[in-house]
């Protein structure tokens, strides 16, 4: 069997993948890239009751992946491109060939994948990095759990200006509901939970934006979103109303946070 281990800017996924294609996911998360890379493949070979043997290969990916090289407790370990594995994972997850992936990590990366040909188009460095980093400036709230309960509970109207706020009808296809500045309003009376909201609001419709753009400018309608950013109940519900703006869909796979661990892993034979 392979383990796929995607060391990412903030959390490291890992994936054990059988010779029969079924596999199993892990999320940890440590400080430094060999610590990410150690404990994630103990951690892994332990909760599955792995024989080190039984391990063909490592394939390592993400940022934290090229200060590693060499063997990892005597398996011997390859590399990937990252961009190369998102490509591989997002198809592979999707069932789908020729598409665009939008990987929603620390940041976000664009990337069209056809059989043979993954190509990195670009991104945006708002990622899920950018909500928690101004979910600690502006809440001093670092719990992602506790700020996705909070935006739960605001009211974006307190905080964006609003096409309804600057126009008595939809002016072409922006409706009176639909942002026309984040936190272009920002009334005294916001609360956090309004603000929480306005965070959430503002990284997911510019990732929505900029991948809607990027899949129009390649002539595709389909964005399969990956990443554990992506996994996000809230920022589902922003990106499709992007979706709807733009005519195109997002999909979200399952299993989406392991793409790129996926996609090293099936960069070898199993
Ligand atoms: N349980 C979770 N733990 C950590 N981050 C989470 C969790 N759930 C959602 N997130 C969001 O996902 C983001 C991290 O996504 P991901 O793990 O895909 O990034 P990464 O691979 O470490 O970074 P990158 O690919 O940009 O180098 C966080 O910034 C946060 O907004
Ligand atoms: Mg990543």
């Amino acid at each position: 069997m392979v383990i796929g281990i995607d060391i990412g800017s903030t959390t490291t996924k890992s994936v054990v993948f059988y010779p029969d294609a079924s596999f199993k996911t892990q999320i940890t998360k440590a400080f430094d890239p060999i610590t990410s890379a150690t404990g994630a493949l103990g951690k892994i070979l332990m909760d599955n009751h792995l024989e080190i043997s039984s391990v063909k290969n490592v394939v390592l990916t993400g940022a934290g992946a090229s200060g590693i090289g060499g063997q990892l407790f005597g398996i011997p370990t390859t590399k990937i491109e990252e961009i190369q594995a998102i490509g591989l994972g997002g198809m592979y997850l999707s069932g789908k060939a020729d598409l665009i992936i939008a990987n929603l990590g620390t940041g976000t990366a664009l990337v069209e994948a056809h059989e043979g040909n993954i190509i990195h188009i670009g991104g945006t460095a708002v990622g899920g990095g950018t909500i928690l980093g101004l979910a600690k400036a502006i809440l001093k709230i670092s719990d992602l759990d506790v700020l996705f309960d909070m935006a739960g509970r605001g009211r974006i109207g307190q905080v964006d200006l609003l096409i309804g706020d600057i126009a008595d009808s939809d002016i072409g296809f922006l409706k009176k509901e639909m942002t026309a500045s984040n936190f272009g309003k920002l009334l005294d009376s916001a609360k956090d939970e309004d603000i929480a909201l306005g965070i959430f609001n503002m990284v997911y419709q510019v990732i929505g934006t900029v991948s809607a753009f990027a899949a129009k400018s390649r002539n595709m309608n389909t964005i399969v979103v990956t990443g554990t950013a992506s996994n996000v109940s809230i920022g589902k519900r922003i990106l499709d109303a992007i979706a709807d703006i733009y005519n195109l869909t997002f999909i979200y796979p399952d299993h989406a946070a392991y793409a790129t661990a996926i996609g090293a892993a099936l960069s070898q034979k199993q």
